[in-house]
């Protein structure tokens, strides 16, 4: 007899980095691909306010709504039994107060069966966090080049390559572990740094484009899966080439069905 693995929780990432076993993560928008992430042994979902940019060719993720975010983080619940599903905040639902994060943070744990959220940005946002926290909502951070900060910031480039930078950058984390959160997503830091930061703290450090120190990476998925074309930025790998595979496909089903041997009498009814 199989037993199925149970589900991952905000303890066992905790666990995973006391143990040097990497954590495993990926972003995921529906049910579809969930089932497939989940049955190949990803540790946590990340439904990401990406999907704003990468299902909905917006040119940035400040667009994204609430509604949109629970809508798919409901399709991916529906997917998942083993992964840690976390929710993206999107931009302005948990900025303005406190309150209004509680508030909104805790309508997407309630209506979509998420386990947790995750907010971008460091010390600032640390009281949020720790009031989250305090009221049972576990929080995953962000820092670094934070895409919901882009035009602040000066658009997607590596953070923390300057002293004073990377100064702010290791305070930020400490905050966030202080405040609480159960992780950290690192992006776009350089990997000395990253390694620095994954080293002084208990919680997990989760990269993007954060060199190989953190305690886990992440990619989007589209991303990896060689399905969103044109966007190759230096930490990328493409682990398949889904592109050229939907092409080819669907160039074949066109020739098929134009000479008449698709559908054949294997494909119809009496
Ligand atoms: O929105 C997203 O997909 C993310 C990942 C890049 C970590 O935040």
């Amino acid at each position: 007899m199989t037993t199925k693995p149970r589900p991952v929780t905000t303890r066992d990432l905790v666990t995973k980095k006391a143990r040097h076993e990497k954590i495993i993560a990926l972003t995921c928008y529906d049910a579809l691909f969930a089932r497939l992430l989940d049955a190949a042994g990803v540790d946590v979902l990340l439904v990401g306010d990406s999907v704003h940019q990468v299902l909905g060719g917006a040119p940035s993720t400040l667009g994204a709504s609430l509604e949109q975010m629970i809508y798919h983080a409901r399709m991916v619940r529906q997917g998942t039994a083993h992964a840690l599903l976390v929710v993206d905040m999107p931009f302005l639902s948990y900025q303005v107060s406190i309150e209004d994060a509680i508030r909104n943070c805790g309508r997407v744990l309630k209506e979509t069966g998420a386990e947790a959220v995750k907010l971008e940005g460091g010390s600032a946002m640390a009281p949020t966090v720790a009031a989250l926290v305090a009221r049972g909502i576990p929080v995953m951070g962000h820092l670094g080049l934070t895409p919901q900060s882009v035009h602040a910031l000066g658009g997607y480039r590596v953070q923390g390559r300057e002293e004073a930078s990377a100064a702010r950058l290791r305070d930020d984390a400490a905050a966030l572990e202080e405040a609480g959160a159960f992780a950290l997503v690192l992006e776009l830091v350089p990997s000395a740094l990253a390694l620095e930061i994954s080293g002084s703290l208990t919680i997990p450090t989760i990269g993007i484009g954060a060199g190989p120190g953190c305690d886990g990476q992440v990619l989007v998925l589209p991303d990896m899966l060689g399905l969103n074309e044109g966007f190759e930025p230096k930490f990328l790998k493409h682990f398949a080439h889904l592109a050229d595979a939907v092409r080819d496909a669907v160039r074949q089903y066109g020739t098929e069905v134009r000479d008449g041997t698709y559908p054949g009498p294997e494909h119809s009814f009496d």
